[in-house]
């Protein structure tokens, strides 16, 4: 029987060397770990040498030398595989080199400035050889070979895949990954976690779902018996039913597929005393006009923050009003536009209005916020003091106007600055 600490076999000659971090309950900052996660690294075996397959994060070093040293002696690494330079991956990596002098790194051509930004000369960074590959570059370890395949992006720039040729292993890194801790260590030993699957790939992959696509496209036609992630379990039960799922979660949704030819614009405000409502429902007569565009309007007080986010990813246009509260907009908008790290909104359109009493600060800010998330603001944002009288709703419904004709025929429009709000 295996010590706790030993390394756990996936095939003859191929084993799991990571550690095992159950108490962890956010990673990175942003995400919800509720029972941990698994910093996955891996060692192969072949007739001319060994491999070693990403590390793990540093305060974990001692458990994944323990298991290195269960299989391997430090002088048969010949190789040193980093999929992905995270610290969560490379934490460990200076001290595997210094005790395995001898063997070569190999990182993608995206990754050597993320090393030397990572391991800084006090870590050797400046003597550190390596050597970068790219998509269909190999690496021989005699009886087996290491065949690297190019997958930026996911979740950094630099990320690759490795795979096992001989074995028709998938070492994904963070692709197919996710935040389960589960020392049964194999999916059809794990409960169930699709949730933290799906959570993971919403988080880390969402944003790059072309790039999860140019990925597929390298990994489907690959004979695959298991795939070894960087996080949670490993999936040798029907490893494709993850590239199915990433296939799925990364297609248009069938809403777009059904109609995607009217361009969608939506208007989410808050209100405090009507005002900005009545705002919001004048832009919407104005955009209606056009019938080119689809225009929906929410009132963020009677919505969840999720599924505004959805339908954020697939619209084209996201016009966001608040009214202005000591000198700021009101919490739900800020709360909305912090949640859209997770979708790509290149190449929307943006704008702002909100009815104000004193100073109406809130219109600038969510203008400068929708710029600080590449959006393309075409028109300057609309503030009405306190009630709207009738000329101001028609201002209002101009606006709306302006609005979709800027998002039907791709105006540019006015940049417009600061100054241009006074
Ligand atoms: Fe698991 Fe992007 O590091």
């Amino acid at each position: 029987m295996n010590a706790v600490n030993d390394a756990v076999e996936i095939l003859p000659d191929v084993h799991w060397i990571g550690a095992f971090d159950p108490t962890l309950r956010s990673f990175d900052i942003i995400l919800r770990t509720a029972n941990g996660t698994t910093y996955n690294a891996y060692l192969v075996r072949g007739s001319d040498g060994v491999a070693v397959i990403d590390t793990v994060k540093a305060e974990f070093a001692d458990e994944f030398f323990t298991r290195l040293e269960s299989v391997a002696d430090y002088a048969e690494i010949r190789v040193i595989v980093l999929n992905h330079l995270e610290p969560d991956h490379s934490g460990a990596l200076p001290e595997l080199m210094r005790r395995a002098p001898q063997a070569r790194l190999y990182i993608s051509n995206r990754a050597p400035a993320m090393l030397k930004a990572l391991l800084k000369p006090a870590d050797d960074a400046q003597t550190l050889e390596y050597q970068t590959v790219a998509t269909g570059d190999t690496v021989s370890l005699g009886s087996r070979t290491l065949r690297f395949l190019h997958t930026p992006f996911l979740h950094w720039p630099d990320t690759q895949c490795t795979y096992l040729v001989e074995d028709a292993i998938l070492f994904s890194g963070d692709v197919f990954g996710c935040h389960h801790c589960d020392r049964r260590l194999f999916n059809d030993r794990c409960g169930d976690f699709r949730f933290a699957f799906d959570y993971y790939y919403a988080h880390i992959m969402r944003p790059f779902k072309t790039h999860v696509m140019s990925a597929l496209a390298l990994i489907e036609p690959l004979p695959l018996k298991l795939i070894a992630p960087t996080h949670g379990p490993i999936l040798r039960d029907r490893p494709r039913r993850a590239l199915a799922r990433y296939r799925e979660l990364s297609s248009d949704s069938l809403a777009e597929r059904i109609d995607n030819a009217a361009p969608s614009l939506i208007i989410f405000y808050m209100s405090c005393y009507g005002n900005t409502a009545q705002m919001a429902e004048a832009i919407q007569i104005g955009v209606e006009e056009n019938s080119n565009v689809q225009v929906s309007l929410y009132d963020l007080e009677g919505g969840e923050i999720a599924p505004f986010v959805d339908l954020i990813e697939t619209a084209n246009a996201l016009v966001f009003g608040s009214p202005t509260i000591n000198g700021d907009a009101v919490k739900p908008i800020w709360d909305l536009l912090s949640s859209l790290a997770v979708i790509d909104l290149k190449g929307k359109l943006g704008a702002a209005f909100g009815s104000y009493g004193w100073t109406g600060e809130a219109v600038r800010m969510i203008e400068d916020r929708l710029r600080g998330l590449k959006l393309r603001v075409p028109v300057a944002g609309l503030r009405i003091k306190l009630t709207p009288t009738e000329a101001e709703l028609l201002a209002c419904q101009e606006f709306g106007r302006a609005l979709a004709a800027a998002l039907v025929n791709g105006e540019r429009g006015r940049v417009i600055d600061f100054a241009d709000l006074g």
